[in-house]
């Protein structure tokens, strides 16, 4: 990762001594006059041909919810890692099962991404979609004492823990400057421009991590809103493209391409990273997408008793599941749901996986398809 060659440290903003003596951050307005080199160029011709083929794959699964379901958990457990929260996806799965900090946060995260579509049909992108998700996000969570849904009222800096404002790796701008900086980005989100979606997410990610608006789960909302835009300007028809997982992968060069832009102008180099983490990381969903897509089929196929039909339909939802929990969700007595899980059983779809009782039954293929890029398998 060389720091830019040409430094053009005023490019993205400058840095503004305070009266108290340490430096903020003001960001110029976007968009800044880009530089399009070939590699770029590039990137976004297969960024953008990549999530187009994701887009077009919504149309060809027939379970496109569940698809949604399980993949919105699934970019909530990914972008919840980066900021180290420890839960698997079968955590996630079985919220009933295990409860801890971890997962409720993890929940809020996908209660945003669901309540914040849904707000889409009345509300424009705009400040205040942007509080609401907010809201959405920090309820209940780590984080939820500090003002959630508000932007902050105080001065904020990222860096190491003990770093204070003056030692800080970054200051973002002052706390006055947040709402008109917000409106500014919201200008730049309904602008006319000619540039192209996919760079123009880039630039906003970027952004509103330097705004830094609140005072916690900037880098949470950041990466929500990338889907999200995808989503709002019908780039994408569902919020299948994950881009958190790449993040957390490469955080050491997300951070350090972040603060390339604020202190040399860099951001060709970040829209250029930006672009690999959208080709990845599309490229990755609609190969789960197909593999999932493959799987149900095939095993759909093999099923054929009404009941067991509608039992393999919930563990396409919930992977893992128990004979009480079936007889609420199928309104069916308890022999007839060991019946179906039985059968399944003997298909070799579903499996045994614990020995107390109530039994669990575990679907794990699928479970195998959608865990195998998590994060939790790279350790
Ligand atoms: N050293 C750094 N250099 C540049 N940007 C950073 C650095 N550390 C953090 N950031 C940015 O700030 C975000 C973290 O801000 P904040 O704590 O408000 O959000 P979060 O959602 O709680 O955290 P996280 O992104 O870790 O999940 C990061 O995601 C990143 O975008
Ligand atoms: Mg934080």
């Amino acid at each position: 990762m060389p720091p830019s060659k040409k430094p053009e440290s005023t490019r993205a903003g400058r840095f503004v001594t305070q009266l108290q003596g340490y430096k903020a951050f003001q960001p110029s307005p976007l968009p800044p006059a880009l530089k399009q080199d070939e590699e770029m160029t590039d990137l976004l011709n297969r960024a953008t041909h990549a999530v187009g083929k994701l887009s077009g794959l919504s149309s060809i699964i027939p379970n496109l919810d569940l698809f949604v379901y399980l993949y919105v958990r699934k970019e909530a457990l990914l972008s919840s890692q980066i900021e180290g929260t420890q839960c698997s996806l079968e955590d996630i799965l079985n919220t009933k099962t295990t409860s801890s900090q971890d997962i409720e946060e993890v929940s809020s995260y996908i209660n945003a991404m669901n309540q914040g579509l849904t707000r889409l049909a009345e509300l424009p992108m705009s400040a205040r979609l942007i509080k609401d998700l907010h809201t959405y996000l920090m309820h209940g969570v780590r984080g939820s004492n500090k003002t959630p849904g508000e932007f902050r009222r105080s001065q904020n800096w990222i860096g190491r823990p003990g770093s204070t404002l003056t030692t800080a790796a970054f200051v973002p701008p002052p706390p006055e400057d947040v709402a008109r900086l917000i409106v500014e980005l919201e200008q730049f989100i309904h602008g006319h421009d000619k540039i192209p979606l996919l760079i123009k997410i880039a630039l906003i990610h970027a952004q509103f991590e330097t705004i830094h608006p609140f005072l916690d789960g900037n880098g949470r909302l950041g990466r929500l809103l990338i889907t999200f835009l995808l989503v709002y300007w019908q780039v994408l028809e569902t919020p299948l493209l994950y881009t958190s997982y790449y993040f957390k992968a490469h955080r050491t060069e997300y951070y350090t391409r972040l603060m390339d832009i604020r202190l040399h102008g860099n951001w060709e180099a970040w829209i250029t990273f930006f672009l690999r983490a959208v080709l990845e990381s599309a490229e990755m969903s609609a190969q789960s997408a197909i593999e999932i897509h493959k799987l149900i089929t095939t095993d759909r196929a093999r099923i054929h008793t009404p009941l067991a039909l509608r039992t393999y339909d919930l563990f396409c939802r919930e992977p893992t599941l128990t004979n009480p929990i079936l007889v609420m969700k199928l309104k069916s007595s308890k022999p007839t749901v060991q019946r179906a899980l039985n059968y399944l059983q003997n298909l070799g779809i579903i499996q045994k996986t614990s020995t107390k009782r109530p039994h669990r039954y575990t679907y794990q293929p699928y479970l195998d398809v959608l865990t195998r890029d998590t994060l939790t398998q790279i350790g």
